[in-house]
């Protein structure tokens, strides 16, 4: 398991370098809900990037908690846990990696990393959603021994952490 991977609590100077990380090292569809317009990182989308994490972690009243994934020190993407209405002790998970960074191991260390972070929050359920195509995601949760299940167009998957070899 790499050790140069950190979560650090999303801010303002942390949200700076996290758009940085994004526009040179992602596609705004892989980190972002859609905004119309031209494709690509245009000032719009950037905008509306630094207005979702603001609304949605760093208000006064936040919806979710965002980290800021460091390599080496160096933001690399994001990690989220924000707990689902109707659902006590249920948190959904998102995680998104720069391409430079992908497949050499961040993500799964990101995973435990927040697994860690959700049972300090004293959530009991992990819930991940993504698409069938997602094959990095398959073999990340897989290689943890999580199964993901068909859910209309999505697989999902409920990791309990309290029992059983997905909570360990
Ligand atoms: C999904 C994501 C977070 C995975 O992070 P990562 O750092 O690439 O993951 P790892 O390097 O730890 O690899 C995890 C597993 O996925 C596999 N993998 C990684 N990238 C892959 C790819 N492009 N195609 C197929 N398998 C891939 C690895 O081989 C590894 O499997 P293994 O343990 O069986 O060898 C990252 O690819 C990403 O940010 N993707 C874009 C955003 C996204 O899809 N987020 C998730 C939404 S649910």
């Amino acid at each position: 398991m790499r050790t140069d991977i950190k979560l650090c609590l999303l801010n303002q100077h942390l949200l700076a370098e996290l758009l940085h990380a994004a526009v040179t090292d992602a596609d705004p569809l892989e980190v972002m809900p859609p905004v119309k317009g031209p494709d690509g990182w245009t000032p719009k989308r950037q905008a509306a990037f630094v207005q979702f994490h603001e609304s949605r972690s760093l208000s006064a009243d936040p919806v979710e908690t965002t980290f800021a994934i460091t390599v080496a020190g160096k933001v690399a993407g994001a990690a989220r846990l924000c707990p689902m209405g109707g659902q006590p002790g249920t948190a959904e998970a998102g995680v998104w990696i720069g391409r430079s960074h992908r497949g050499a191991g961040v993500g799964t260390a990101v995973l435990e990393l927040l697994l860690s972070r959700a049972r300090a929050e004293d959530f009991t359920t992990v819930y991940v959603s993504t698409t069938p195509d997602n094959t990095a995601v398959r073999s990340l949760l897989s290689a943890r021994g999580v199964d993901l299940v068909p859910d209309g167009e999505a697989l999902t998957a409920h990791m309990n952490l309290t029992t059983g070899p997905q909570g360990t």
